[in-house]
């Protein structure tokens, strides 16, 4: 059952795979009357260029008379475009093309039989968009676009494919894929030297941290590769697999340590096991609309739906993981009351309590604050939301593996009179403690 599934996942995978080709994109249009047709964005420096290869050109009407001049290419920033949405409103131009705001890449005047090139040169450093504008209403389009954007680099001119502010991305993931390596072999020591209280869970972390810096491997060569030539050559692939593995492990694993499986017991209840079953299949879809939304680039078709798709269900799942800590939470301080080992019960609750607000911070952070400075930021500095991300996962993963590590003298056991009294004592007033 498991493999026909990952077995599928690959197959879809490599289907979408295969119509991404990273920051050189081939988009079709067909029979498209749409005004405005937004293709992809970049952030070029002082020495940016942009190559567009229009071929297979058909206009539903082919009357020589057309004013050609109002069909074709530009780049705009973001501001500048809001400032033509103006002009176009105030009716001060008809068509966005004749608006100075914007950098005319190519018109369909320049058309030669159905195909025409097009070299554009940027000097002025900026996050550009490039457009496609048809101001012929009556016109529907149909054309083959390639459209590659890059910077040249150094003196040697090589060009570099990444957006400015994702350049260095290739050398932080390597950076961090280091330190998840280094993460592995410590948890390694440490499973080794106190291997008589290892329990499952302890492999299970092991596997999560191992995936993490595959993925982040893979993630460092996928961005290298585009940085030098414009595509993946495949490692798109393995990341996307390498991430779908990881998420998969990493939202069990918090479950897993939430209801203290092998931990506290042996075993899962119904109600745990059915989280895990809601969170591993919207994890599926999650990597699919993941893999959707890197591909098609933020103005595919569907982008939008797939962006939704994917923020509702990491929504859920991060809900959903929540759950069983909370149930952990309340069987321990029920248990604290009713059998006589408050003290123990209590280490546990503090534990577990602490466990629910890292995870929620985690969570929180990787979405929301992430998500923020990705808004705010320049576009220059693009590069810094995926560090704070980074850097909030790996505090995630340190946190986590610290305070469940295996211990030799585990402080769950080996408690005195003294201090059982006091935690009788502290549990009385944690009563008054609403979740
Ligand atoms: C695309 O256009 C550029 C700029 O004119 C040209 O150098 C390049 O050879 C073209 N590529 C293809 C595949 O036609």
């Amino acid at each position: 059952m498991a493999i026909s599934r990952c077995l599928l996942l690959f197959l879809l995978i490599s289907l979408f795979a295969s119509f991404g080709f990273a920051e050189i994109r081939y988009t079709e249009i067909r029979s498209d009357n749409r005004p405005i047709i937004p293709f992809d964005e970049f952030g070029f420096t002082h020495t940016g260029r942009l190559e567009l290869n229009v071929s297979g050109i058909k206009l539903s009407d082919s009357n020589p008379d057309l004013d050609y001049s109002k069909i074709g290419f530009f780049l705009c920033t973001r501001d500048a475009w809001l400032h033509v949405l103006q002009e176009l409103e105030d009716a001060e131009v008809t068509c966005a093309l004749n608006s100075r705001l914007v950098k005319v890449v190519s018109d369909f005047k320049s058309m030669k039989g159905d195909s025409f090139n097009a070299l554009y040169e940027e000097k002025d450093a900026d996050q550009y968009t490039l457009v496609f504008a048809n101001c012929l209403s009556q016109i529907k389009v149909s054309m083959n676009v390639r459209s590659a954007m890059y910077n040249l680099d150094g003196k040697k001119n090589v060009r570099d494919y990444l957006s400015a502010g994702k350049t260095i991305l290739p050398r932080v993931y390597f950076f961090l894929s280091l330190v998840y390596v280094t993460l592995a072999g410590i948890w390694i020591y440490v499973l080794y030297k106190k291997r008589l209280t290892v329990f499952r869970i302890h492999f299970f972390m092991l596997a999560v941290v191992i995936l993490k810096a595959f993925n982040l491997i893979c993630e460092a060569e996928d961005k290298s590769y585009i940085k030098r030539t414009g595509s993946a050559h495949g490692w798109d692939v393995l990341f996307y697999i390498f991430s779908f593995l990881k998420g998969i492990m990493l939202f069990t694993l918090i479950v897993l340590i939430g209801t203290g499986w092998s931990f506290l017991k042996p075993y899962l209840q119904d109600k745990e096991k059915k989280v895990l079953m809601i969170v591993i299949p919207l994890q599926v879809v999650a990597n699919i609309a993941q893999v959707v939304i890197d591909e098609t680039g933020p103005f595919g078709q569907d982008w939008i739906t797939w962006k939704q798709v994917f923020l509702l269900v990491d929504v859920v799942c991060c809900c959903a993981v929540l759950f069983p800590i909370v149930w952990s939470i309340k069987n321990l301080r029920e248990a604290a009351r009713t059998d006589g080992k408050a003290a123990v019960n209590l280490m546990k609750l503090t534990l577990f309590r602490q466990y629910y607000i890292v995870v929620i911070c985690y969570i929180y952070f990787t979405r929301v604050v992430v998500y923020a400075l990705e808004t705010i930021t320049s576009y220059k500095y693009l590069w810094t939301s995926v560090v704070a991300g980074e850097l909030a996962t790996l505090a995630f993963y340190v946190f986590t593996g610290y305070k469940f590590k295996p211990e030799a003298h585990n402080p769950y056991f080996v408690i005195d009179d003294e201090e059982e009294e006091a935690a009788a004592e502290q549990l009385k007033l944690e009563d008054e403690f609403e979740l």
